[in-house]
């Protein structure tokens, strides 16, 4: 069943908008648009806040305060919303993301990103989260959270994260967040 999404509007603008936009397009580099991301995906995620798998003091504020309901129809809310096209801060990286998160690196054993990710970076309803158009401080964050598997646990991204270089992440990070 889906969320209700008035429901849910309630809550994003009287919580969650101070961080990620009323309308899921956040401005702090920090913090994560939420627009257009699945819906199951950010379910899932505040679930992974709350039971402390994945690690985040203010996330784990945030989630402890919500019901089952209460984060089904927010993710739902927040899913219907529009996410705005963002443009790479640092074209001259651009290559060498899109290098990788087309065709990974057979060198050191990258996949492509865009296997699980999406051409265009919108990721698959079921599995795979949308990436296109997040903020690329945010993007290095979690691979580097994947890659140390303390604050973030997840088997697929760890093995992809720990294949990958700081310039590896900073370069793919600018091309999806152009996306
Ligand atoms: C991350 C939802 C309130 C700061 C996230 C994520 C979700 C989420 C789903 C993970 C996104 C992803 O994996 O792409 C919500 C909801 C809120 C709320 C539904 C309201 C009930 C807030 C507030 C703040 C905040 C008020 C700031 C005070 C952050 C930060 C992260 C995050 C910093 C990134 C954590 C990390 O680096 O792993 N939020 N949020 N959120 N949120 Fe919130
Ligand atoms: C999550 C980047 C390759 C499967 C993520 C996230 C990022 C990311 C930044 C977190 C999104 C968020 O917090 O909103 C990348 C990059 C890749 C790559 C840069 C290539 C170098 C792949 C591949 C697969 C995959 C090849 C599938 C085999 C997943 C899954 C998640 C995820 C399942 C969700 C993890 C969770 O639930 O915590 N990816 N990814 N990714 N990615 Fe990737």
């Amino acid at each position: 069943t889906r969320g209700d999404v008035a429901k849910g509007k309630v809550i994003a603008e009287q919580v969650c908008a101070a961080c990620h936009g009323a309308d899921g397009n956040s401005v702090a580099s920090a913090n994560p648009s939420l627009a257009g991301q699945h819906a199951k995906y950010l379910e899932s995620q505040l679930k992974a806040f709350k039971s402390g798998e994945r690690k985040n003091p203010i996330m784990l504020g945030m989630a402890s305060s919500l019901s089952d309901a209460d984060m089904k129809n927010v993710a739902e809310y927040f899913s219907e919303q529009k996410l705005k096209a963002r443009q790479a801060n640092d074209k001259a990286l651009l290559p060498a993301g899109q290098k990788l998160y087309k065709a990974g690196n057979p060198v050191t054993r990258v996949p492509a990103c865009m296997a699980c990710h999406g051409a265009a970076g919108k990721g698959f309803p079921a599995q795979y989260p949308a990436l296109g158009s997040q903020h690329a401080a945010y993007i290095v964050k979690q691979l580097n959270d994947f890659k140390a598997g303390t604050d973030r646990k997840n088997s697929i991204m760890a093995d992809v994260a720990m294949r990958m270089s700081d310039a590896d992440m900073k370069a793919v990070a600018e091309y999806i967040s152009g996306l």
